[in-house]
């Protein structure tokens, strides 16, 4: 067959043509995301990264239901601007726990990545409530149920953890266990509060330039 008929044929059934064109298209995105895969550093937690508690992982999913990430990114680039003014930039073994991560990709707020420690626990609570009265400027939305609601009616805690366990997740039995405990007499704010003060604080002191 000669080189002509062969790319008659190809033009000739549009099926064909969107499979060589979807098969050419491929090889470029598998030889860069295959290779990545293999790195050793998306698996391994960098030194001080563990898995979230039961009150953070309720946190984390308040932070997802809300839509923080629809404004927030969770990923700092190493960039002196981005460093200079986020904190030091994010390593892949940051994320190993993170599922679904939330980098995001939209800033129309800060970067949150680094932003445990920042502030304090009461600041954080007057500002998901009401972000007008510390930022006079803030154009975030308030957030005034998350004071009014359990932390534990954001669903069956064992089960997540459990769930997380099954994909490799170091929770023991007794984490399990003991996690309803831990949500008990907590508001969905005090949740998210320690969600957002353990963000970024998995890096040891000596990386975190
Ligand atoms: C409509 C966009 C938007 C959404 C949605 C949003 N934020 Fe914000 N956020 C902002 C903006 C703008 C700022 C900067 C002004 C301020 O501090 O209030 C900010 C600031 C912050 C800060 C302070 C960061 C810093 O370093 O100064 C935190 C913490 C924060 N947001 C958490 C959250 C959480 C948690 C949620 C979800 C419950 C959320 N935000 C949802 C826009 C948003």
């Amino acid at each position: 067959m000669s080189g002509l008929s062969l790319h008659r044929k190809l033009e000739e059934h549009v099926g064909l043509l969107i499979f060589g064109i979807l098969f050419v298209s491929s090889i470029g995105g598998l030889v860069q995301i295959l290779p990545v895969l293999e790195q050793e550093s998306l698996e391994t937690p960098a030194a001080n990264t563990r898995v979230y508690s039961a009150v953070e992982l309720t946190g984390r999913d308040i932070y997802i239901r809300e839509g923080c990430s629809v404004c927030h990114s969770q990923q700092i680039r190493p960039l002196i601007a981005e460093v200079e003014r986020y904190g030091p930039y994010s390593r892949a073994g940051e994320f190993v726990y993170d599922r679904s991560f939330l980098w995001g990709s939209k800033r129309t707020g800060p970067d949150l990545h680094r932003v445990g420690g920042k502030f304090s626990d009461a600041w954080h609570r007057v500002h998901l409530i009401n972000p007008r009265e510390v930022v006079t400027e803030s154009i975030m939305p308030a957030y005034p149920w998350l004071a009014t609601r359990a932390a534990s009616a954001t669903g069956d805690i064992r089960a997540k953890l459990r769930a997380l366990q099954r994909l490799g997740h170091p929770y023991t039995e007794a984490d399990i266990d003991a996690a309803p405990e831990q949500l008990a007499g907590l508001q969905e704010i005090d949740a998210l509060i320690a969600y957002l003060q353990m963000l970024g604080t998995g890096l040891p002191a000596e990386q975190t330039l």
